[in-house]
């Protein structure tokens, strides 16, 4: 239902998320979660249900119906999670953009968090050999990157590195800054391969050698990033090419990271979002504080194994924090988040990003530059070395 006194009519529920039962509510919350106004208010739908057949993994069920597929399989006792698990199935977005929680229906790869369960569906959940898809949109040139750019090339007046970005994230930060990627669940999947060829394409046109995925978040569709990758190595074997992952890190396991560096990716740029729960939490809204400390724990975790096993040799890290007032009242976390990557390694690169005015946060201000230099030698008492902050006027290196 619609908060008519929040509702600005910006059509994102209907330009950038695809409901997918018009007719009747299915519950997949992909408009509440979406919404920039908040406008969408969940409601509880007592109106009857008649009851479906559907086969799943070979099993016959009745179920009712107006469901999503995912609702369906945990009604019959499928486990889904918001951090991968065995034998459970991921649904790490659930606003349908990243089909990590994908199953086939009928043939067809669609994602269970965002489809109608409908009458006579054939669902088999396992997908392993099957090509992955999901939403990658934005392909475009840049003249700065990401975090994980080196400062050195950033803004030196022309472009530098082409870039996608991957829909559908794990973390629900009320002031994301890519919401129209994050929540879009309207355009069409791509394979591995169609995403490779088109950003690869970008390359030649452009005439760069950077190549970079971003996001939403890319990780959450483990099997789809690593074949992206690898195809994307196939079609740029020169020894120039540079493969560039943008990140939050929050499910980058010690095995990822290792798949991701045999694959050949070449620059990471983990955003690490804080230090304390508190602020992690705040910043990424997850209210689960059980999966909030996995997600951080797991981000700092990933920054060490990197720098331990990976960097400076294997691959280049360029480190993310995300600063705003709002968030850091005081400049003690981010002092503290600056001794503890100096203890790990003080040169690695960090560039602080200036959080601004966005999505669901519009009340707070952009940080001034001011400000952001008083970060920078907040970072730079602590230890570190090459801190590059991103202002108004632009980044302001080391
Ligand atoms: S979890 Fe279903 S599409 Fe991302």
């Amino acid at each position: 239902m619609k908060d008519k006194s929040k509702c600005v009519d910006c059509g994102f529920c209907s330009n950038v998320i695809r409901c997918p039962s018009p007719e009747r509510c299915i519950g997949c919350e992909a408009c509440y979660l979406g919404c920039p106004y908040e406008a969408v208010v969940p409601t509880e739908d007592f109106e009857a249900r008649k009851t479906i057949k559907v086969t799943i993994d070979g099993e016959q069920y009745e179920v009712p119906e107006y469901l999503t597929v995912k609702t369906v399989l945990e009604i019959v006792g499928y486990r889904f999670t918001r951090f991968p698990e065995k034998d459970a199935l991921f649904v790490p977005c659930g606003t349908g953009g990243c089909y990590s929680c994908a199953v086939l229906i009928n043939g067809e790869l669609r994602p269970s968090c965002h489809t109608r369960i409908e009458d006579g569906m054939i669902i088999k959940t396992d997908v392993t050999n099957v090509t992955p898809r999901r939403i990658i949109e934005g392909f475009t040139p840049h003249t700065v990157g990401g975090v994980g750019t080196p400062y050195y090339l950033k803004g030196i007046g022309h472009y530098i590195e082409v870039a996608c970005f991957a829909a559908g994230c794990n973390l629900r930060c009320k002031t994301c800054q890519n919401y129209f990627v994050t929540y879009d669940s309207v355009s069409v999947p791509l394979t591995p391969r169609e995403a490779a060829l088109k950003l690869t394409s970008l390359r030649r046109k452009y005439r760069v050698n950077r190549m970079a995925i971003s996001g939403g978040e890319p990780t959450i569709n483990r099997r789809w990033l690593l074949e992206f990758f690898k195809e994307l190595r196939k079609m740029n074997k020169d020894e120039k090419a540079r493969f560039h992952l943008d990140t939050n890190t929050t499910i980058l396991t010690k095995d990822y990271i290792d798949e991701l560096i045999e694959i050949g990716i070449t620059d990471i740029g983990p955003d690490l979002k804080a230090l304390n729960l508190e602020t992690f939490q705040l910043i990424t809204g997850i209210d689960d504080k059980e999966l909030a400390m996995k997600y951080l724990k797991t981000s700092w975790e990933a920054v060490k194994y990197i720098a331990d096993n990976y960097y400076p040799e294997k691959i280049f890290m360029g480190i993310g924090i995300p600063y705003n007032k709002f968030f850091h009242p005081t400049m003690d976390e981010i002092y503290k988040m600056g001794l503890k990557i100096a203890e790990i390694d003080p040169e690695i690169q960090v560039c602080v990003l200036d959080y601004r005015p966005e999505f669901r946060r519009r009340d707070i201000k952009q940080p001034t530059t001011q400000e952001m230099l008083q970060v920078k030698k907040t970072l730079e008492i602590a230890g570190l070395k090459t801190v590059i902050v991103q202002t108004t006027m632009g980044h302001i290196g080391p």
